[in-house]
């Protein structure tokens, strides 16, 4: 995978045609953590070709795993062969460079009964604790210590229990999920998150012999079995990537079909967009959105699902940026997630944040500037923003951007806009 540098986005041109949105990263590094709980060979479609998929692939490689591409096909198929007995350990050089990998804890625990998982450091839009993934682990049985910078987990019999989270945590949800599919008798997990994302997990595990009821809703009740297999599966699409096209339509203007793309998925965001302005529908390949004038301002409050995400939240600063009026944007779920406003700030955007609280004064038109991607959608809201900037804007350490997104150049290229990778 060859890592740009920078992204050299020329604004000015309106977006026309169809953009095909990838798999789902968020549902894809999780699919692949289940892979952990079952012995045999996995084949997954519609996985993106992305950094943080190359990196779970190492994780994988370092419990002895076998991970690779088929291309044998029409389409490339992720396999993953896991072997009899796995080694349950999360090394730190692999966990410090993304904290999905944490997701691996309960699969490992599950399988092995015990696992060894660096702890995840800080992050450029606030900490990410994983104190209830301890907590609702516990309630299953199992046993934590944390010694030189890695958890050191202990669970010889998983036990169904009765888990109130309090807070939707996906990834939480998502490591009570993998451990409970394995423990002994019935989980219930109360206040579960309801993400597509986790929806997807729970297919999968289904068709790995799991019993897994309420999919999609925040009453998940798990009856545990002896013994898993593996499956093939289909990855969902990426609403996070679908979301950046439809926003970056919104700023450039124009009319584009995002394909493969879950209007069902992201309905609030295309509410959100509608009110803003756009006419946004779901059609047989997927959202068609259309974009004629400046977009008006709105305000916008992130939540857990089926709310506003927090990853679309960049990409709505960036659109609220050149619309007419004023849009006050809450944050719910992370704190401090405004780096990237001071790099907007840079391109003459006019927002004053306030903790967790950003008010977007939208000017007539950005100028393109030098800026930073500190995180994946905030690089990506950069992109967007520099659509409709005047002249060039330079997004630097744009190795955040491929973390999440396959070739986001190449695709937006393909609708009319002028970008190259330096
Ligand atoms: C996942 C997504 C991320 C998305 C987020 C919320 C992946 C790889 N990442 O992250 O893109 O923005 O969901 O939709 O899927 N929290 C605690 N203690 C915990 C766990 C979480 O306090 O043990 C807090 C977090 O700090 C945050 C909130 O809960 O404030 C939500 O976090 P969570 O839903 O767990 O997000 P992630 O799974 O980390």
């Amino acid at each position: 995978m060859t890592e740009p540098q920078r992204i050299v986005v020329g604004g000015g041109h309106r977006l026309e045609g169809t953009i095909r949105v990838g798999g789902a990263k968020n549902s894809a590094l999780k699919l692949m953590a289940a892979t952990l709980l079952a012995e045999g060979t996995y084949r997954f479609a519609n996985v993106p070709r992305i950094t943080d998929v190359a990196l779970m692939s190492d994780l994988l490689r370092a419990t002895g795993s076998e991970v690779g591409w088929d291309e044998s096909g029409p389409e490339p198929i992720l396999e993953i062969t896991v072997p009899g007995a796995i080694e349950p350990v999360a090394p730190y050089e692999l966990v410090e460079q993304f904290r999905a990998s944490i997701v691996v804890l309960g699969p490992m625990l599950a399988r092995c009964g015990e696992a060894r998982v660096a702890l995840p450091g800080g992050d450029d839009f606030g900490p990410r604790p994983i104190d209830m993934h301890m907590r609702g682990l516990a309630e299953l049985g199992a046993d934590f210590e944390t010694r030189h910078g890695y958890i050191h987990a202990s669970a010889p019999n998983l036990l169904g229990a009765r888990v109130l989270l309090e807070y939707p945590s996906v990834g939480a949800t998502e490591n009570l999920l993998m451990a409970a599919v394995l423990a002994k008798g019935t989980t219930v997990v109360d206040n579960a998150a309801r993400e597509p994302e986790i929806a997807d997990l729970c297919e999968l595990l289904n068709k790995m012999g799991a019993r897994i009821e309420g999919s999609g809703s925040s009453t998940l009740v798990i009856e545990g079995v002896e013994i898993l297999h593996s499956a093939d599966h289909t990855v969902i699409p990426d609403r996070i990537e679908a979301a950046t096209y439809l926003a970056a339509l919104g700023i450039a203007g124009g009319e584009v079909t995002v394909a493969g793309a879950r209007h069902d998925h992201m309905a609030m965001l295309c509410q959100k967009f509608g009110e803003m302005g756009m006419r946004i529908s779901p059609d047989a390949d997927g959202i068609w959105a259309f974009a004629g004038t400046r977009l008006r301002s709105s305000d916008c409050s992130t939540l857990p699902y089926p709310g506003l995400a927090t990853d679309f939240k960049p990409f709505l600063v960036a659109a609220l940026a050149t619309a007419e009026g004023v849009g006050i944007v809450t944050e719910n779920v992370f704190s401090g997630r405004f780096r990237y406003v001071d790099e907007l700030r840079r391109m003459g955007a006019d927002i004053r944040t306030d903790s967790h609280h950003a008010v977007v004064r939208g000017v007539e038109r950005l100028s393109g500037a030098p800026v930073k991607a500190h995180d994946i959608r905030a690089g990506a809201a950069l992109v967007i923003a520099g659509l409709a900037a005047e002249g060039e804007t330079v997004v630097a350490e744009a190795h955040h951007v491929a973390r999440g997104y396959d070739d986001i150049a190449g695709k937006l290229n393909a609708l009319g806009a002028d970008i190259r990778l330096d």
